[in-house]
Order: C-alpha cells, then sequence, then structure tokens
C-alpha cells in the first residue's frame, strides 16, 4: 500500500508510540484488503465501550494510549446510563469500570455522548460521498444506505487507529466497484413500521454479506430504512443496501440487475411476529424496550403521543442519545409521566440491566436478533403499538 513520506513517518514511530500502532493497523488491513493508499475520513464512530463486552483487557489498552483525535469521533452505547445507571440495577464495581472506560476515551478527545445514531447530532452528520470510519452495524448501514456516504464496518481498533490518524485505508464500501447490488429483493406487500425490522431480521439471514437492492411495493421513512438495515447488519452481516427509488445511489446509479432475486412474503413476516426467539414456551415479556437503534425525534414523539395520559405496568425502556433527548425535554417528559424510563448513553443489548429477564418485547429486528444470545433473555418483536399496548399502556 503506498504510504506518504508522512504517513511513512508515523509508522516509523517518530509521532509516538499511540499513533505508531494505530498506523500499524491501518496498513495490515490496508495490505490484506489490497488498498491503494489512505483516504482521509471525516468523522469515526468507535464501538466496543460497554464494560460488558470489553471487560478489563479492553479498558487497560484504552488506557495506555495517549494523543488527541484528529477528527470528531464518538463513542457507541456504553453498558449504562451515565446518570441514572442506579435505578438501572447496575452494580457500582461495574459503573466504576465503566466510567472508567469513558475518561480514557474522552482523554484521547472522543465525545463521551455514547449512541449508535451519531448521525443526529451536531458534529457528526454525514453527506453523500464522504468517507467515514464507523464501526457500530446498524450505524454503518444507515451511513452507507440511507445517507450514501462511504465506511466499512470498523472494529473498535480500527476506527479508533483512524480517528487518530485522520484516515482509513482505502478499501471495501469506500470503492465503487463493491457498491454494485448483487441481488435484488422483492416485497410485494405493504409494509409499515416494525414490518421492516422485521423484514430485515429474515433478508438479513438470506443475504449475508451481499449488497442487496430492494423493490418494495411501499416508501420507507428514514426511520423505517434505520430499522431494516440495523436488523440486516444483525441476523447477516449486510453494511450496504439499496431502495429502488429510495436511496441515494439506487436514484443516481444505474445499476444492472443482479442474478439472483429473493422474494419475501407476508406469511414469513407473520411467522417472526409469532415467535418467541431464543425459547419455544409461550412466555409472557416482563421488560419491554424500544429504540434499537436509537430514538430519532419523530420516534420520541410519537411514542409519547401513543403513551398520552397512560399509565404503564411493566418496565418499558426508551433508548436514545443523550444529545437528542437533552434537545426535546418536554417530549422526554410526557413519556416518563407514564412511568416509562428514556434510558440515555446505552441501550437493552450492551446494558447487563436486562439480564435475568424473562422475555423481552421489543419493536426492532436488530434488538431480536441480539438479545436472545448475548443478554440470555428471550425476545418477542411487535409494533410499537403492540409494545406499548405490552406494557400495560392499554389502560
Ligand atoms: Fe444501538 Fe444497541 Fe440497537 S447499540 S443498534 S440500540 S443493539
Amino acid at each position: 500500500m503506498y504510504l506518504t513520506a508522512e504517513e511513512e513517518n508515523v509508522l516509523d514511530g517518530e509521532q509516538g508510540e499511540t499513533l505508531r500502532k494505530a498506523m500499524e493497523i491501518l496498513v495490515a488491513l490496508g495490505d490484506i484488503y489490497g488498498a491503494d493508499g489512505l483516504i482521509p475520513v471525516k468523522s469515526a464512530q468507535i464501538a466496543g465501550v460497554s464494560y460488558k463486552t470489553m471487560g478489563d483487557a479492553g479498558l487497560e489498552w484504552i488506557s495506555d494510549l495517549e494523543g488527541t483525535v484528529k477528527v470528531p469521533s464518538i463513542l457507541n452505547p456504553a453498558g449504562m446510563d451515565m446518570v441514572r445507571w442506579k435505578e438501572m440495577g447496575i452494580e457500582p464495581e461495574f459503573a466504576e469500570k465503566q466510567l472508567e472506560i469513558i475518561a480514557a476515551y474522552e482523554k484521547l478527545g472522543i465525545s463521551s455522548k455514547c449512541t449508535c445514531t451519531p448521525y443526529y447530532l451536531e458534529g457528526f452528520s454525514a453527506t453523500c460521498g464522504d468517507h467515514l470510519a464507523w464501526s457500530e452495524s446498524s450505524a454503518v448501514s444507515y451511513a452507507n444506505s440511507v445517507i450514501g456516504a462511504r465506511t466499512n464496518r470498523e472494529g473498535g481498533p480500527s476506527a479508533l487507529s483512524a480517528a487518530l490518524v485522520g484516515k482509513t485505508a482505502n478499501y471495501g464500501y469506500h470503492l465503487d466497484e463493491n457498491r454494485v447490488p448483487t441481488v435484488s429483493v422483492v416485497v410485494d406487500h405493504e409494509l409499515s413500521g416494525s414490518d421492516y425490522g422485521a423484514l430485515g431480521y429474515i433478508a438479513g439471514k438470506e443475504i449475508g454479506n451481499r449488497v442487496p437492492m430492494f423493490h418494495l411495493a411501499s416508501t420507507p421513512t428514514s426511520d423505517e430504512l434505520k430499522g431494516l438495515g440495523a436488523a440486516m447488519a444483525a441476523s447477516g452481516a449486510v453494511a450496504l443496501y439499496h431502495v429502488e427509488g429510495v436511496t441515494p445511489e439506487a436514484k443516481q446509479v444505474n445499476f444492472d440487475k443482479p442474478d439472483e432475486t429473493i422474494t419475501i412474503q407476508r406469511s414469513q413476516l407473520d411467522e417472526v411476529y409469532e415467535t418467541i426467539i431464543g425459547n419455544e414456551d409461550d412466555l409472557e415479556c416482563d421488560i419491554v424496550a424500544v429504540g434499537c437503534p436509537h430514538c430519532s425525534p419523530e420516534e420520541l414523539n410519537r411514542i409519547a403521543d401513543l403513551l398520552e395520559g397512560k399509565k404503564i405496568e411493566k418496565e418499558l425502556w426508551v433508548c436514545t442519545s443523550r444529545e437528542v433527548a437533552q434537545r426535546y425535554p418536554d417530549v422526554v417528559k410526557r413519556i416518563e409521566e407514564s412511568g416509562s424510563k428514556v434510558l440515555c448513553d446505552t441501550c437493552m443489548v450492551v446494558s447487563p440491566a436486562t439480564e435475568g429477564h424473562n422475555c423481552m418485547m421489543v419493536n426492532s429486528g436488530k434488538a431480536l436478533a441480539y438479545v436472545p444470545g448475548m443478554c440470555k433473555v428471550p425476545a418477542k418483536i411487535g409494533s410499537l403499538e403492540t409494545c406499548i399496548k405490552r406494557a400495560g399502556g392499554d389502560n
């Protein structure tokens, strides 16, 4: 891989050990994937934040690093709400380690606004064609597909390396030839809301890591696209998809029709809605969690409207970023008046606080795919309206 004189200099350790290690990681990835060189990135989003997944080894690795990131950089959700962790039932030992991890990242100049939807935040917006180094799979999918920006699905260390160097290796989804659809997906019935998550849950398993072009009977909103992409990235490894007539590249580029076509029937979606993933018994869900990926302002508003004047009976988590929650305090208040909790910095999957529940009701195909394995809690998907009803919010 070609390196400029300055990049060689960094690789030789002349700008310190942390930058040397970061450059070494970028060059190793570039060599493996045949990159021709490094390209500047506009921002970085770094996964590997929850103490639940990082443990002491991860904390030690981060704590040893020195220097400052070169581009706006932000963290993925952590294991707890940084303010309300006690209310979540988080143990003080866990909280202490989690705060140490966040402090170690902050020391490097990384924003501790932990979220998987950085594109809603000031300083992290992206536009079509921007090169990024993001690592959370739903954020990667949204950036590539809905925004038309360009990022590989970075691992935590490679996103951090890109943040420190301000560049990433030019391969994969940064290149036009890897953004061409290789499979068509046809859905000839109308979809709305959580249907897109259920569709993504099914489609991801069939598509794997290919690039699909969807032909849909209805026009999804950006929140619905967010749910579709997040689910496909979780049940499969889809990092980029197109929707005919909707997503930016599908509108701009005249792609050839892929050889293979997959058709997804309404009955397949109905089956996903009827199944409890992770358990064969007909369990009663004792926790309801929405906001995977983190809620947009529009989604928070919709939840507030559905909860208006109601009192819930079960635990109901609404996950979003702290910045979005702080921007709309009245909406948060309207949601919490029902007894629900608007939790920031974290989510139902990466926090240990959901472990031990009987069954979780979600409106997200991604949460449906991950909760049974990562939290050891069986999960069921329903529409947002059904989730609110199951939480007891139909009184
Ligand atoms: Fe975000 Fe957690 Fe879902 S990181 S995409 S809310 S699993």
